[in-house]
């Protein structure tokens, strides 16, 4: 390997990493109530389930073959269709539990981004909004 390539190769991937955090996409999303168990990622289990039942279930968009199981995403609400729906500057921090196309309990749209649990939607939009229109990013941290 030469003295450039070896350099380069850890800058690309911090790069990499940097940026999978730092750049946002745009979706939408839902929400479902309980019960919230079984789910695709976890089964019976609610171990896994953060506190205050901050998660939610991927959609095909995310779902990623399963992969999505574990993940983080900070979530902040963009607009609906529904006037003032947003939580004004709020946002969330959400764990994927399930698969938003597996849910026993049924989402308030279907085909979104993600399906937000009730508690998790409730601190960035009204649920008087079936979906609205989300900014999301992988968090790690
Ligand atoms: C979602 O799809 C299911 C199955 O096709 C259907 O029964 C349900 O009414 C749909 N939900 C909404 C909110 O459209």
């Amino acid at each position: 390997m030469s003295k450039l390539s070896s350099f380069l190769s850890p800058c690309l991937l911090v790069l990499f990493l940097f940026l999978r955090r730092c750049i946002a996409d745009v979706g939408t999303a839902a929400f479902y109530a309980p019960p919230y168990i079984p789910t695709v990622c976890y089964g019976e289990e609610t171990g896994e389930f953060p506190p205050g039942n901050l998660f939610a279930a991927a959609g095909e968009a995310i779902w990623d073959g399963g992969a999505a199981c574990g993940r983080f995403y900070m979530v902040r609400c963009l607009s609906s269709a529904s006037p003032r729906a947003c939580v004004a500057g709020g946002s969330v921090r959400v764990k994927i539990v399930d698969q938003g196309s597996a849910l026993g309990s049924p989402p308030s749209k279907n085909g979104t981004t993600m399906v937000l649990s009730l508690e998790a939607y409730r601190r960035i939009a009204s649920l008087r909004a079936a979906s609205v229109n989300i900014e999301f990013m992988e968090s790690d941290l």
